[in-house]
């Protein structure tokens, strides 16, 4: 499933961290790619210790979402890194390491940081079966999509174009199980919203804990 956090970040929150990854000093791109991914990135990565500090605050911002929590079902956001992309940089068509830091990654996330109006190019599309979707998204916002998916960023052709990027391991491993498990939860939401604490409610609420049962792990 993919989805889109609109607003994760306030405008001052995005002012407030764009100027302190001003002062890290950045580094190439491919130091953090795999032997293939390497061939096709071209682009600018904050030094990834000293940005720790600045994406432990996005970890944390996303793990309090209730739209995150409840559509991916998150037992871990193994990494967060920073890039940059100007002058032409891209990072070609490509798929995400199976593991990161030793876990699985399930779900991918591009935090948007810079004014769409302010560069040229940089689309994150996103590659489906037989049609692929390209997304620029405002400042602040979220592009939550399945890690297994081909992707690629456009190139940059003017401005600057920085975005917070990070893997998760969720505790729901199969999409479709993660997509049966957020409908339910959303339309019981609805229900009780409307009619509060029903019979359908109740049964509801039900399937889906025992679903949980069956799939958390
Ligand atoms: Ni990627």
């Amino acid at each position: 499933m993919l989805f889109t956090i609109p607003d994760l970040l306030s405008p001052s929150e995005v002012i407030a961290l764009c100027n302190r990854l001003q002062k890290i000093p950045l580094v190439d791109g491919k130091s953090t790619a795999g032997w293939h991914a390497k061939t096709v990135k071209q682009n600018q990565q904050l030094d990834a210790k000293q940005a720790e500090p600045l994406g432990k605050e996005v970890r944390s911002h996303l793990m309090a979402h209730p739209l995150f929590q409840a559509a991916a079902r998150p037992k871990q956001i193994q990494s967060v890194r920073f890039n940059r992309y100007s002058d032409g940089m891209t990072y070609g068509r490509h798929t995400d390491n199976a593991l990161m830091n030793g876990a699985r990654t399930d779900i991918s996330f591009t935090l948007f940081l810079s004014d769409p109006d302010s560069y040229e190019g940089g689309e994150l599309v996103v590659e489906g079966v037989d049609s692929e979707q390209g997304y620029k998204l405002p400042a602040g916002s979220v592009l939550v999509y399945p890690s297994t998916s081909l992707h690629r960023v456009d190139p940059v052709t003017s401005g600057v174009r920085w975005a917070a990027i990070g893997w998760v391991q969720s505790q729901v491993r199969q999409a479709q199980q993660r997509e049966i498990l957020f409908e339910l939860d959303t339309a019981r939401r609805s229900l009780f919203s409307q009619y509060g604490k029903t019979d359908e409610f109740d049964l509801i609420t039900k399937s889906l804990s025992n679903l949980l049962r069956q799939w958390v792990e």
